[in-house]
């Protein structure tokens, strides 16, 4: 269906797909906001340590990581993906051209004022990318109401998006709380709500959906056991609820319920994941894919993580730390090894589809080998467990180093992109209008 490798390639693209520029200028934004955040974490690394979380610098960094560069980069691969992925065009080209400028002057304006905690501006650019948020998500909505395609990939991009507004409504309440003082006094139980939404409810739904229509792609398997996809939906569903009504209700039990629905949950995502590489043709599982693999189990560790905090009386260092893990190990990492894929795959339809002048036309392993993502990983997953760790114990040089290990592989994959998107060559491709 839909994403079968067709040509070179593979089927990333098609007839209905949107015009280059469309996702490829949230994909920029969101790489240089990788950049961005490589610097920033290597900055604030002390702070991690430091015991003292939620301070202005490092809610910025958060968001510069949440909203700088993974939701930039994944709202571009939606635009793409969803076309051939459910055999659709966007339902509107034209908004989601403007609403990349309006999304991309309220992000910098919204992190800008977190890391001065300028209240004025909070609310003004908070305002505008929840906004801005509302449009994709309709964007995608009603784009995805023509697709003919059925099952537990559409409901899982589906909820993602819904869960996307909820979340984003959720940190609209947050900023509002500072000049509607009455909204404070849920302000703990709001950004709980948030944080789980966004990271849980959206990400990770939109992950687990897409990653059942690339895994089969990138590592041409067919044939594999679909039976297990709607129970994981299942179990996703009823953790993120059981946990939210635990959160309003102040059941601790039913937190951990929720934690423990989780982990069957990304468990049986894992099960679903070696039955896909069970049935490969190609031999050999490329490194992004076995990333994007086994980044489910430091996904099960995360949750695993929530759980034991529930049920202990550690404070907020803890909580920041699994956190963070969770945001940079399972959403981070797999959208990077995602990455290396698509990015490749979309200069390459639009400089060499078409055929080239004089020469042979290049193949897009010629763009990039893919196994140089390995050393990057490496050094990214020692440098998340030592931030981790040493963050949650408040063992500041831990955290420094962990953090400083971080950044430099974010910085190495940024470089290699950079390499495949020539980025003087695709600054005037940006700049003309397709
Ligand atoms: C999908 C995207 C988003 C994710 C994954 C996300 C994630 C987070 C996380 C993890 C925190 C906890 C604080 C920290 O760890 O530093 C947080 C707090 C917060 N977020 Fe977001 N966020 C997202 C989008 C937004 C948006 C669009 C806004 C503004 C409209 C926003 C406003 C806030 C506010 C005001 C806080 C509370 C800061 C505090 O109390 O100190 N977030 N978010």
């Amino acid at each position: 269906m839909g994403m079968v490798p067709s040509g070179p390639g593979g089927g990333l693209s098609n007839s209905q797909s949107p015009p280059f520029t469309v996702p490829m200028r949230y994909m920029l934004f969101g790489i240089v906001g990788f950049l961005a955040f490589a610097v920033d974490l290597a900055v604030h690394s002390a702070e991690l340590g430091s015991g003292m979380p939620l301070q202005p610098g490092l809610v910025a960094v958060t968001h510069l990581l949440t909203l700088g560069s993974l939701l930039s980069f994944v709202m571009g691969a939606v635009y793409q993906l969803s076309t051939v992925a459910f055999l659709i065009p966007l339902s509107t080209v034209t908004s989601a051209r403007w609403n990349f400028w309006m999304y991309a002057v309220g992000v910098i304006g919204l992190i800008g004022s977190m890391a001065g905690w300028w209240i004025p501006g909070l609310v003004l650019f908070g305002s505008l990318v929840t906004l801005s948020l509302y449009v994709f998500v309709v964007i995608v909505l009603t784009s995805l109401k023509k697709t003919t395609v059925k099952g537990p990939v559409v409901w899982f991009v589906a909820t993602a998006h819904v869960n996307l507004a909820l979340a984003v409504t959720a940190a609209l309440l947050l900023v509002l709380s500072f000049v509607v003082p009455p909204l404070g006094t849920v302000y703990q139980e709001l950004l709980v709500t948030h944080i789980v939404l966004a990271a849980g409810g959206f990400f990770t739904f939109l992950i687990l959906g897409f990653s059942y229509k690339l895994l089969p792609m990138f590592t041409l398997s067919h044939g594999f056991s679909t039976k297990r996809q709607p129970w994981t939906f299942a179990l996703a569903q009823m953790a993120l609820w059981v946990l939210l009504i635990g959160v309003w209700t102040h059941l601790e039990i039913l937190m951990g319920i929720g934690g423990v629905f989780g982990i069957a949950m990304f468990v049986n995502q894992a099960l679903d994941f070696r039955g896909i590489l069970k049935k490969r043709l190609r031999k050999r599982t490329e490194t992004p894919m076995v990333t994007a693999v086994a980044a489910v189990w430091i996904a099960v560790v995360g949750v695993a993580g929530l759980v034991v905090l529930m049920l202990s009386t550690r404070g907020l260092p803890q909580w920041q730390g699994v956190v963070m893990f969770y945001l940079m190990g399972w959403v981070t990492l797999t959208i990077m090894s995602y990455a290396y894929k698509i990015v490749p795959f979309l200069i390459w339809t639009k400089r060499f589809s078409h055929g080239v002048e004089k020469g042979k036309t290049p193949l897009i392993k010629d763009m990039i080998n893919v196994e140089r993502a390995r050393p990057v990983v490496v050094v990214f997953v020692v440098g998340l467990i030592a931030m981790a760790v040493s963050s949650a114990w408040q063992f500041t040089l831990g955290a420094t180093v962990g953090a400083a290990l971080c950044a430099l592989a974010l910085l190495w994959f940024c470089l290699q992109m950079a390499k495949v998107l020539q980025i003087r060559k695709l600054s005037k491709e940006l700049m003309t209008r397709d």
